[in-house]
Protein backbone atom coordinates (compact mmCIF):
# COMPACT_ATOMS: atom_id res chain seq x y z
CA UNK A 1 0.00 0.00 0.00
CA UNK A 2 1.67 3.54 -0.94
CA UNK A 3 1.38 6.82 -0.22
CA UNK A 4 -0.33 9.22 -2.59
CA UNK A 5 1.28 13.00 -3.11
CA UNK A 6 -1.44 15.93 -2.56
CA UNK A 7 0.97 18.61 -3.03
CA UNK A 8 5.01 18.51 -2.95
CA UNK A 9 6.40 16.77 -0.33
CA UNK A 10 3.12 15.76 1.00
CA UNK A 11 1.13 12.65 1.25
CA UNK A 12 -2.36 11.07 2.23
CA UNK A 13 -1.04 8.25 4.07
CA UNK A 14 -4.15 6.82 4.92
CA UNK A 15 -6.92 4.35 5.47
CA UNK A 16 -9.82 2.87 3.48
CA UNK A 17 -12.58 0.95 4.98
CA UNK A 18 -14.60 0.10 2.23
CA UNK A 19 -17.06 -2.58 4.82
CA UNK A 20 -17.96 0.06 7.12
CA UNK A 21 -21.92 0.24 7.02
CA UNK A 22 -22.53 1.75 11.27
CA UNK A 23 -20.37 4.11 12.54
CA UNK A 24 -21.91 4.56 15.75
CA UNK A 25 -25.01 4.69 14.60
CA UNK A 26 -24.56 6.96 11.45
CA UNK A 27 -25.30 4.44 8.65
CA UNK A 28 -22.19 4.63 6.05
CA UNK A 29 -23.23 3.64 2.93
CA UNK A 30 -20.25 4.39 1.09
CA UNK A 31 -18.19 2.99 3.99
CA UNK A 32 -15.43 5.35 4.93
CA UNK A 33 -11.63 6.71 5.22
CA UNK A 34 -9.34 7.84 8.23
CA UNK A 35 -7.16 10.32 6.60
CA UNK A 36 -3.61 10.87 7.68
CA UNK A 37 -1.15 13.01 5.95
CA UNK A 38 2.48 12.97 5.88
CA UNK A 39 5.08 15.98 5.46
CA UNK A 40 8.47 15.66 4.49
CA UNK A 41 10.56 18.85 5.84
CA UNK A 42 13.58 19.18 7.73
CA UNK A 43 11.66 17.71 10.39
CA UNK A 44 8.94 14.88 9.49
CA UNK A 45 5.56 15.52 10.79
CA UNK A 46 2.47 13.20 10.63
CA UNK A 47 -0.84 14.75 10.52
CA UNK A 48 -3.59 12.60 12.62
CA UNK A 49 -3.81 8.88 12.50
CA UNK A 50 -6.26 6.05 11.65
CA UNK A 51 -8.55 3.73 13.53
CA UNK A 52 -6.61 1.09 15.41
CA UNK A 53 -7.01 -1.73 13.18
CA UNK A 54 -6.30 0.03 10.21
CA UNK A 55 -2.61 0.82 11.82
CA UNK A 56 -0.27 -1.60 9.52
CA UNK A 57 -1.99 0.35 6.37
CA UNK A 58 -0.97 3.55 7.95
CA UNK A 59 2.28 2.42 8.51
CA UNK A 60 2.61 0.71 5.25
CA UNK A 61 1.69 3.71 3.44
CA UNK A 62 4.18 5.71 5.26
CA UNK A 63 7.18 3.52 4.66
CA UNK A 64 6.39 3.65 0.85
CA UNK A 65 8.04 7.19 1.47
CA UNK A 66 10.11 7.03 4.54
CA UNK A 67 11.11 5.04 7.24
CA UNK A 68 8.11 5.81 9.86
CA UNK A 69 10.97 6.17 12.52
CA UNK A 70 12.12 9.27 11.04
CA UNK A 71 8.86 11.07 12.13
CA UNK A 72 9.53 13.55 14.44
CA UNK A 73 5.95 15.04 15.17
CA UNK A 74 2.81 13.56 15.23
CA UNK A 75 -0.25 15.88 14.92
CA UNK A 76 -3.62 14.92 16.95
CA UNK A 77 -5.88 17.23 15.67
CA UNK A 78 -8.66 15.47 18.00
CA UNK A 79 -8.91 12.46 20.56
CA UNK A 80 -11.71 10.10 19.07
CA UNK A 81 -9.93 7.15 18.38
CA UNK A 82 -10.87 6.99 14.35
CA UNK A 83 -8.08 9.38 14.23
CA UNK A 84 -6.08 8.55 17.04
CA UNK A 85 -6.20 4.63 17.30
CA UNK A 86 -3.17 3.84 15.47
CA UNK A 87 -1.02 6.18 17.93
CA UNK A 88 0.25 2.98 20.29
CA UNK A 89 1.50 0.97 17.09
CA UNK A 90 3.19 4.67 16.22
CA UNK A 91 4.61 5.15 19.53
CA UNK A 92 6.16 1.92 19.50
CA UNK A 93 7.89 2.61 15.62
CA UNK A 94 8.91 6.06 16.46
CA UNK A 95 9.24 5.90 20.85
CA UNK A 96 10.90 10.00 20.47
CA UNK A 97 8.36 11.05 18.31
CA UNK A 98 6.43 14.15 19.64
CA UNK A 99 2.87 13.96 19.74
CA UNK A 100 1.14 17.55 19.67
CA UNK A 101 -2.22 18.04 21.04
CA UNK A 102 -4.30 21.28 22.37
CA UNK A 103 -4.01 22.13 25.89
CA UNK A 104 -5.50 21.24 28.10
CA UNK A 105 -8.26 18.79 26.65
CA UNK A 106 -5.97 16.74 23.89
CA UNK A 107 -3.21 16.14 26.31
CA UNK A 108 -6.10 15.09 29.31
CA UNK A 109 -7.99 12.49 26.64
CA UNK A 110 -4.67 10.83 25.27
CA UNK A 111 -3.69 10.60 28.46
CA UNK A 112 -6.79 8.88 29.21
CA UNK A 113 -6.60 6.81 26.31
CA UNK A 114 -2.81 5.73 25.65
CA UNK A 115 -1.46 6.60 29.36
CA UNK A 116 1.64 9.51 30.08
CA UNK A 117 4.25 10.30 26.87
CA UNK A 118 5.96 13.19 25.63
CA UNK A 119 2.82 14.93 24.76
CA UNK A 120 3.11 18.92 23.90
CA UNK A 121 0.49 20.82 24.38
CA UNK A 122 -0.41 23.83 22.06
CA UNK A 123 -3.05 26.75 22.03
CA UNK A 124 -4.80 28.69 19.83
CA UNK A 125 -2.40 30.27 17.17
CA UNK A 126 0.77 28.65 18.49
CA UNK A 127 3.08 27.21 15.56
CA UNK A 128 5.81 25.36 15.05
CA UNK A 129 8.22 25.17 12.24
CA UNK A 130 9.18 22.12 10.72
CA UNK A 131 11.79 23.72 7.99
CA UNK A 132 10.42 25.28 5.17
CA UNK A 133 7.02 24.63 6.32
CA UNK A 134 5.09 25.94 9.20
CA UNK A 135 2.10 24.78 11.07
CA UNK A 136 -0.07 26.56 13.39
CA UNK A 137 -3.10 25.51 15.01
CA UNK A 138 -6.25 27.00 15.44
CA UNK A 139 -8.36 25.29 18.34
CA UNK A 140 -11.97 24.00 17.77
CA UNK A 141 -13.12 23.13 20.91
CA UNK A 142 -16.82 21.41 20.80
CA UNK A 143 -16.91 21.06 16.58
CA UNK A 144 -16.99 18.19 18.18
CA UNK A 145 -15.06 16.94 20.99
CA UNK A 146 -13.61 19.72 23.83
CA UNK A 147 -10.02 18.75 22.77
CA UNK A 148 -10.80 19.23 18.30
CA UNK A 149 -8.47 21.50 16.74
CA UNK A 150 -7.17 22.34 13.25
CA UNK A 151 -3.68 22.56 11.49
CA UNK A 152 -3.52 25.35 8.86
CA UNK A 153 -0.05 25.26 6.91
CA UNK A 154 0.24 28.76 5.76
CA UNK A 155 3.42 28.35 2.94
CA UNK A 156 1.40 25.65 1.46
CA UNK A 157 -1.78 27.01 2.03
CA UNK A 158 -3.63 24.02 3.29
CA UNK A 159 -6.48 23.51 5.84
CA UNK A 160 -5.89 19.86 7.59
CA UNK A 161 -9.51 20.07 8.75
CA UNK A 162 -10.15 16.62 10.63
CA UNK A 163 -13.64 16.19 11.29
CA UNK A 164 -14.75 19.21 9.59
CA UNK A 165 -15.25 19.29 5.97
CA UNK A 166 -15.00 15.24 6.09
CA UNK A 167 -17.26 12.78 4.74
CA UNK A 168 -17.96 9.33 5.68
CA UNK A 169 -17.45 8.02 2.07
CA UNK A 170 -15.08 5.45 0.93
CA UNK A 171 -13.70 5.61 -2.79
CA UNK A 172 -10.29 5.10 -4.47
CA UNK A 173 -9.82 8.61 -5.50
CA UNK A 174 -8.05 11.24 -3.25
CA UNK A 175 -9.71 14.68 -4.90
CA UNK A 176 -12.72 16.43 -4.98
CA UNK A 177 -12.33 17.09 -8.84
CA UNK A 178 -12.06 13.10 -9.82
CA UNK A 179 -14.87 11.76 -7.01
CA UNK A 180 -18.54 12.35 -8.15
CA UNK A 181 -19.49 15.61 -7.28
CA UNK A 182 -22.55 14.87 -6.09
CA UNK A 183 -22.00 12.03 -4.06
CA UNK A 184 -19.13 14.23 -2.26
CA UNK A 185 -21.38 16.94 -1.52
CA UNK A 186 -24.73 14.59 -0.49
CA UNK A 187 -21.89 12.92 1.89
CA UNK A 188 -20.92 15.93 3.52
CA UNK A 189 -24.36 17.24 3.80
CA UNK A 190 -25.25 13.82 5.72
CA UNK A 191 -22.10 14.32 7.57
CA UNK A 192 -22.88 17.62 8.95
CA UNK A 193 -26.22 17.18 9.96
CA UNK A 194 -25.29 14.28 11.48
CA UNK A 195 -21.72 14.91 13.34
CA UNK A 196 -21.82 19.14 13.15
CA UNK A 197 -25.19 20.68 13.23
CA UNK A 198 -25.34 20.07 17.22
CA UNK A 199 -22.65 22.55 16.90
CA UNK A 200 -23.95 24.95 14.74
CA UNK A 201 -23.38 27.94 16.57
CA UNK A 202 -19.33 26.95 17.38
CA UNK A 203 -19.53 26.22 13.95
CA UNK A 204 -20.33 29.53 12.11
CA UNK A 205 -17.41 30.92 14.17
CA UNK A 206 -15.03 28.32 13.02
CA UNK A 207 -15.83 28.74 9.33
CA UNK A 208 -15.43 32.44 9.58
CA UNK A 209 -12.01 31.78 10.92
CA UNK A 210 -11.74 29.60 7.93
CA UNK A 211 -12.86 31.42 5.37
CA UNK A 212 -10.40 34.27 5.98
CA UNK A 213 -7.52 32.14 5.88
CA UNK A 214 -8.46 31.26 2.11
CA UNK A 215 -7.30 28.16 2.10
CA UNK A 216 -6.39 26.26 -1.14
CA UNK A 217 -7.23 22.81 -0.02
CA UNK A 218 -8.93 21.60 2.73
CA UNK A 219 -7.37 18.11 3.72
CA UNK A 220 -10.10 16.55 5.92
CA UNK A 221 -9.39 13.33 8.23
CA UNK A 222 -12.19 11.50 6.15
CA UNK A 223 -13.45 11.34 3.13
CA UNK A 224 -11.93 13.38 -0.08
CA UNK A 225 -9.96 16.15 -0.05
CA UNK A 226 -11.55 19.48 -1.71
CA UNK A 227 -9.15 21.56 -4.20
CA UNK A 228 -11.58 22.54 -6.67
CA UNK A 229 -14.71 22.43 -4.70
CA UNK A 230 -13.25 25.01 -1.75
CA UNK A 231 -15.19 27.52 -1.83
CA UNK A 232 -18.80 25.46 -2.57
CA UNK A 233 -17.61 23.30 0.93
CA UNK A 234 -17.51 26.77 2.56
CA UNK A 235 -20.37 28.30 1.19
CA UNK A 236 -22.22 25.01 2.13
CA UNK A 237 -20.81 24.70 5.60
CA UNK A 238 -21.58 28.80 5.64
CA UNK A 239 -24.72 28.38 4.54
CA UNK A 240 -26.02 24.77 7.03
CA UNK A 241 -24.75 26.50 10.17
CA UNK A 242 -26.35 29.54 10.04
CA UNK A 243 -29.46 29.70 7.94
CA UNK A 244 -33.07 28.78 8.90
CA UNK A 245 -34.92 26.91 6.01
CA UNK A 246 -38.02 28.88 4.78
CA UNK A 247 -39.67 26.32 3.16
CA UNK A 248 -40.27 22.79 2.76
CA UNK A 249 -41.86 19.93 5.16
CA UNK A 250 -40.59 17.18 6.47
CA UNK A 251 -43.03 14.40 7.55
CA UNK A 252 -41.70 10.97 9.62
CA UNK A 253 -44.16 8.97 11.08
CA UNK A 254 -44.58 4.87 11.76
CA UNK A 255 -47.41 3.45 11.35
CA UNK A 256 -49.23 0.06 12.80
CA UNK A 257 -52.45 0.13 10.55
CA UNK A 258 -51.76 2.77 7.71
CA UNK A 259 -54.14 5.37 9.88
CA UNK A 260 -50.97 7.44 10.90
CA UNK A 261 -49.76 6.78 7.33
CA UNK A 262 -53.08 8.16 5.28
CA UNK A 263 -52.66 11.09 7.93
CA UNK A 264 -49.34 11.47 6.73
CA UNK A 265 -49.87 11.10 2.89
CA UNK A 266 -52.62 13.74 3.56
CA UNK A 267 -50.54 15.57 5.36
CA UNK A 268 -47.73 15.42 2.08
CA UNK A 269 -50.53 16.76 -0.27
CA UNK A 270 -51.94 19.39 1.75
CA UNK A 271 -48.15 20.51 2.06
CA UNK A 272 -47.64 20.02 -1.80
CA UNK A 273 -50.68 21.99 -2.91
CA UNK A 274 -49.60 25.35 -0.50
CA UNK A 275 -46.30 24.97 -2.92
CA UNK A 276 -43.86 23.17 -0.27
CA UNK A 277 -41.31 21.21 -1.14
CA UNK A 278 -41.74 17.77 1.08
CA UNK A 279 -39.79 15.28 2.21
CA UNK A 280 -41.73 12.09 3.80
CA UNK A 281 -40.02 9.57 5.80
CA UNK A 282 -41.81 6.10 7.25
CA UNK A 283 -39.13 5.21 10.31
CA UNK A 284 -39.69 1.81 9.51
CA UNK A 285 -38.30 1.96 5.88
CA UNK A 286 -35.48 4.73 6.46
CA UNK A 287 -32.84 5.24 9.24
CA UNK A 288 -32.47 8.02 11.28
CA UNK A 289 -29.37 9.19 10.38
CA UNK A 290 -30.38 9.71 6.94
CA UNK A 291 -33.99 11.66 7.35
CA UNK A 292 -32.27 14.03 9.91
CA UNK A 293 -30.78 15.28 6.53
CA UNK A 294 -33.78 16.55 5.91
CA UNK A 295 -33.59 18.96 8.72
CA UNK A 296 -31.31 21.19 6.96
CA UNK A 297 -33.97 21.93 4.45
CA UNK A 298 -37.29 22.14 5.97
CA UNK A 299 -39.04 24.62 7.95
CA UNK A 300 -41.87 22.17 9.19
CA UNK A 301 -41.59 18.90 11.23
CA UNK A 302 -44.40 16.60 11.47
CA UNK A 303 -43.90 13.95 13.44
CA UNK A 304 -46.62 11.00 13.70
CA UNK A 305 -47.47 8.19 16.18
CA UNK A 306 -49.77 5.67 16.46
CA UNK A 307 -50.14 4.72 20.45
CA UNK A 308 -49.04 1.43 21.80
CA UNK A 309 -49.26 0.24 24.99
CA UNK A 310 -50.10 4.24 26.18
CA UNK A 311 -47.19 4.91 23.88
CA UNK A 312 -45.64 6.56 21.04
CA UNK A 313 -43.58 3.60 18.71
CA UNK A 314 -40.61 2.83 19.58
CA UNK A 315 -39.34 3.66 16.21
CA UNK A 316 -40.95 7.28 16.72
CA UNK A 317 -39.09 7.34 20.59
CA UNK A 318 -35.83 7.13 18.73
CA UNK A 319 -36.19 9.36 16.34
CA UNK A 320 -37.19 12.45 18.66
CA UNK A 321 -34.20 11.17 20.59
CA UNK A 322 -31.58 11.29 17.97
CA UNK A 323 -33.11 14.99 16.44
CA UNK A 324 -33.04 16.79 20.35
CA UNK A 325 -29.61 15.67 20.60
CA UNK A 326 -29.05 17.34 16.95
CA UNK A 327 -30.51 20.96 18.31
CA UNK A 328 -31.72 22.01 15.12
CA UNK A 329 -34.13 24.29 16.64
CA UNK A 330 -36.05 27.08 14.71
CA UNK A 331 -38.53 24.36 13.04
CA UNK A 332 -42.43 25.03 12.91
CA UNK A 333 -43.51 21.69 14.71
CA UNK A 334 -46.85 19.64 15.15
CA UNK A 335 -48.00 16.24 16.05
CA UNK A 336 -50.29 13.71 14.28
CA UNK A 337 -51.20 10.17 14.88
CA UNK A 338 -54.54 7.58 14.94
CA UNK A 339 -55.23 5.87 17.74
CA UNK A 340 -57.67 3.21 18.70
CA UNK A 341 -57.97 4.88 22.58
CA UNK A 342 -55.90 6.42 25.33
CA UNK A 343 -54.05 8.23 22.39
CA UNK A 344 -51.68 9.36 24.31
CA UNK A 345 -48.82 8.76 21.73
CA UNK A 346 -49.82 12.33 20.37
CA UNK A 347 -49.34 14.56 23.78
CA UNK A 348 -45.93 12.65 24.00
CA UNK A 349 -44.74 13.20 20.95
CA UNK A 350 -45.49 17.11 20.65
CA UNK A 351 -43.31 17.19 24.06
CA UNK A 352 -40.44 15.81 22.36
CA UNK A 353 -41.00 18.66 19.95
CA UNK A 354 -41.03 21.45 22.21
CA UNK A 355 -37.97 20.35 23.82
CA UNK A 356 -36.01 20.35 20.47
CA UNK A 357 -37.04 24.19 20.79
CA UNK A 358 -39.39 24.28 18.04
CA UNK A 359 -42.09 25.94 18.02
CA UNK A 360 -45.30 24.15 17.95
CA UNK A 361 -47.56 25.56 15.20
CA UNK A 362 -50.65 23.43 14.95
CA UNK A 363 -52.08 21.89 18.10
CA UNK A 364 -51.99 17.74 17.66
CA UNK A 365 -53.66 16.27 14.96
CA UNK A 366 -55.64 13.23 16.63
CA UNK A 367 -58.14 11.23 14.58
CA UNK A 368 -59.80 7.60 16.22
CA UNK A 369 -59.60 4.71 14.27
CA UNK A 370 -59.33 4.80 10.55
CA UNK A 371 -59.60 8.75 9.10
CA UNK A 372 -63.48 9.12 7.31
CA UNK A 373 -63.05 11.56 4.31
CA UNK A 374 -64.23 14.65 6.02
CA UNK A 375 -61.53 13.99 8.94
CA UNK A 376 -58.63 14.12 6.34
CA UNK A 377 -60.42 17.21 4.02
CA UNK A 378 -60.55 19.15 7.67
CA UNK A 379 -56.86 18.12 8.15
CA UNK A 380 -55.39 18.75 4.82
CA UNK A 381 -57.41 22.49 5.26
CA UNK A 382 -55.43 23.20 8.53
CA UNK A 383 -51.83 22.15 6.86
CA UNK A 384 -52.98 24.83 4.27
CA UNK A 385 -53.76 27.45 6.48
CA UNK A 386 -50.02 27.29 8.32
CA UNK A 387 -48.29 30.75 8.03
FE1 LIG B 1 -13.81 11.42 13.01
FE2 LIG B 1 -14.80 12.96 15.96
O1 LIG B 1 -14.01 11.65 14.87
Amino acid sequence: MNAIQIKDGIYWVGALDWHLRNFHGYTTNRGATYNAYLIIDEKVALIDTVKAPFSRELLERISSIIDPSRIDYIISNHVEMDHSGALPALMETCPNATVVTSAPSGVKGLTAHYGPHNYMAVKNNDTLSLGKRSLSFVTTPMLHWPDNMVTWCPEEKILFSNDAFGQHYCTNTRFDDDSDFCETMQEAKKYYANIIMCYGKQAAGAWKIVKEMEPEMIAPSHGVIWRSHVADILNAYEHWSSSVPEAGALIVFDSMWHSTETMAQTIAEAFTEKGEPVKLFDLKQTHISDIVVSLLDCKYVAVGSPTLNNNMLPTVAAFLCYMKGLSPKNRQAFSFGSYGWGGQANGQIEEELKKCGFDICLETLKIQYIPSEEQLKELSEKIKSLK
